[in-house]
């Protein structure tokens, strides 16, 4: 009788089907992928409120989910420099995908009142938002460079050095606007050789009017132009996506804690405010009015 070999390949068909292996010494290989053993060892509420854990929970899925956003747009600020557009939409697109399951964790803080985040408000101490150093690198990869929020980080070296290189690189907008300069759109010099460590929040007028012949040259039907207009159409959904998670944050601050000042020691609500109303890659915005 033939004995079908025992393949170590774990992509190999087995000849029938199998049993599952069941036995394991130690850490078994899932775990040790994964390292859920390590995540599940990461949630350390303070009270007996069961919504500190949903809170707690919350947050380190928002985090996981930002340190996912950074490797997608350190990748497509890559890509963009290297002409690599099809890549960079691609990982564009994956990128919405993942703010959209961001925006959504905020789900899991709808049940909690005012009253239950009272009951362990206190454990929080001085922990904020603010000192969240993967936020931090989102905004400033999507080019909301605001140095002094460099300042919480000082005291972690490498973690600061981490910040402080998403700060002074060029961000995803930086670099979709050095290529389209590549590809012979008029983008003026002062735009190209603009200070990346600074946040330009109001529209550039000749960059919207790059913009506008992007989108033109597409509704004209050039060849090739689709590429520069989706280009546009998904760093739009990435805005949008990004102002929608912060709205959301503002919503749900203003139902659980109200106008109080926050934990980081800002007026709260009306700080969040000012974020949710300062767009993100503003001309894209702006070109929508003379379309
Ligand atoms: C009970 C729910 C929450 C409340 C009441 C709340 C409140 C606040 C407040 C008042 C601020 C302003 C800074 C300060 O003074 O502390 C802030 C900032 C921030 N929060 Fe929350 N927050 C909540 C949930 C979350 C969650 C789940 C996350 C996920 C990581 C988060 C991430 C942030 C970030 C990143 C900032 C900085 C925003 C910026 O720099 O624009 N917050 N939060």
């Amino acid at each position: 009788m033939d004995i079908p070999a025992v393949s170590d390949d774990p992509l190999a068909t087995p000849a029938a089907p199998a049993a599952p292996t069941l036995e394991y010494a130690g850490r078994t290989p899932y775990v040790s992928y994964t390292d859920a053993d390590v995540l599940a060892g990461l949630i350390h509420p303070q009270t007996a409120e069961p919504l500190e854990v949903t809170f707690i929970v919350a947050t380190q899925i928002m985090e996981l989910h930002f340190q996912l956003l950074i490797h997608e747009w350190r990748r497509c600020v890559d890509r963009l420099a290297a002409g690599d557009v099809t890549e960079a939409r691609a990982g564009l697109r994956r990128s919405a995908v993942v703010q959209d399951s961001l925006i959504s964790s905020w789900q899991l803080l709808e049940p909690m009142s005012v009253v239950q985040y009272n009951r362990f408000r206190r454990s929080l101490g001085k922990a904020s938002g603010f000192q969240s150093f993967a936020y931090r690198q989102v905004e400033f990869l999507l080019g909301a460079k605001n140095a002094h929020m460099l300042h919480p980080h000082v005291g972690m070296p490498e973690i600061h050095a981490a910040v402080q290189q998403s700060f002074e690189s060029p961000s995803v907008y930086d670099a979709a606007v050095e290529l389209l300069a590549r590809r012979g759109l008029p983008v003026p010099a002062s735009v190209l050789n603009r200070d990346h460590g600074v946040e330009h929040d109001s529209p550039d007028p000749g960059l919207v009017e790059c913009w506008r012949l992007v989108y033109t040259a597409t509704a004209d039907g050039e060849a090739g132009a689709t590429e520069l207009s989706g280009l546009a159409d998904e760093l739009t959904a990435v805005a949008e996506r990004h102002s929608t998670w912060r709205f959301v944050h503002y919503t749900a601050v203003r139902r659980i804690l109200g106008a109080k000042p926050g934990t980081g020691g800002s007026a709260g609500l009306a700080w969040l405010k000012r974020a949710v109303d300062t767009p993100i890659f503003a001309e894209l915005w702006q070109v929508r009015d003379v379309l």
